[in-house]
């Protein structure tokens, strides 16, 4: 079994090469990500720009092992995830990943503590270490005093830190991000960016973030265009 709690200091922490995505068969195939070769660093952020339908979700399901390529090859920290077990890969999802998406996925009948907690039971760590871990990872998100509340009585802002605490919660190495600020006003959606970056500059953790806007992707250190499935342009942030 491959250890993913220290992985090689080198080594890409997601790298793409030649990666091709085709939904359906023969005449209603559609190729949504087509020959994408990048490399994202450790302790990178990278944004992930272009026109809604250009690949990015795609794209972005392919680098977070939600999604397998038809051709073409994902790396993760070092190991190619072709040679990943189901099982293998379900525990990079839950461990060295974190999701932050723009539709919530919260369960709004739950607790802000029990939406929090997922990834911890499905890692299967024990009742008080939970508590502790959780409640650290909603005062990061200065959400402590929400654990009781059901998910649904907050507000957009607040379910959005919610999403981000659970992320956190299991200590990833790779946060991806889909228009986490999408459904936001704009001073909330700043200050979840700030929350965001926070999280990339202390803990070192990598950033992938699918959005259209310009601003978010101008805080990023990297940016890819996608057009029409492929890399249209890339680029570092200006000095
Ligand atoms: N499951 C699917 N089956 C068929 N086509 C899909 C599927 N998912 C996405 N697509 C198509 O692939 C293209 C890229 O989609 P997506 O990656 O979601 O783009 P974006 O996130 O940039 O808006 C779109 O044309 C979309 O309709
Ligand atoms: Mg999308």
């Amino acid at each position: 079994m491959t250890s993913f709690s220290s992985p090689l200091s080198s080594a890409p922490a997601v790298r793409l090469s030649q990666v091709t995505r085709t939904y359906g068969r023969g005449d209603r195939a559609f190729t949504a990500v087509n020959d994408i070769s990048l490399d994202v660093q450790q302790g990178q952020s990278l944004a992930v720009v272009g026109k809604s339908g250009s690949g990015k979700s795609t794209l972005m399901h392919l680098m977070a092992l939600l999604d397998t390529p038809t051709t073409g090859e994902v790396d993760v920290l070092g190991t190619p995830s072709a040679r990943l077990r189901p099982r293998e890969k379900n525990l990079i999802r839950n461990r060295p990943f974190g999701f932050v998406f723009q539709q919530f996925f919260l369960n709004g009948s739950q607790s802000v503590f029990e939406n929090v907690s997922l990834p911890l039971v499905i890692a299967g760590v024990p009742a008080r270490q939970r508590r502790a871990k959780v409640m650290a990872a909603l005062e990061s998100m200065g959400l402590e005093g929400k654990a009781r509340n059901a998910a649904s009585d907050l507000s957009g802002g607040q379910k959005q830190r919610v999403v981000i605490a659970r992320a956190l919660v299991n200590d990833p190495a790779v946060i991806f991000a889909d228009e986490p600020t999408g459904n936001l006003d704009s001073a909330t959606g700043a200050h979840v960016e700030d929350l965001l970056f926070d999280l990339q500059r202390r803990r070192g953790i990598t950033l992938v973030i699918v959005t259209h806007d310009p601003d978010l992707a101008g805080r990023c250190d990297e940016r890819v265009t996608i057009a029409d499935g492929r890399v249209a342009m890339e680029g570092a942030r200006a000095a």
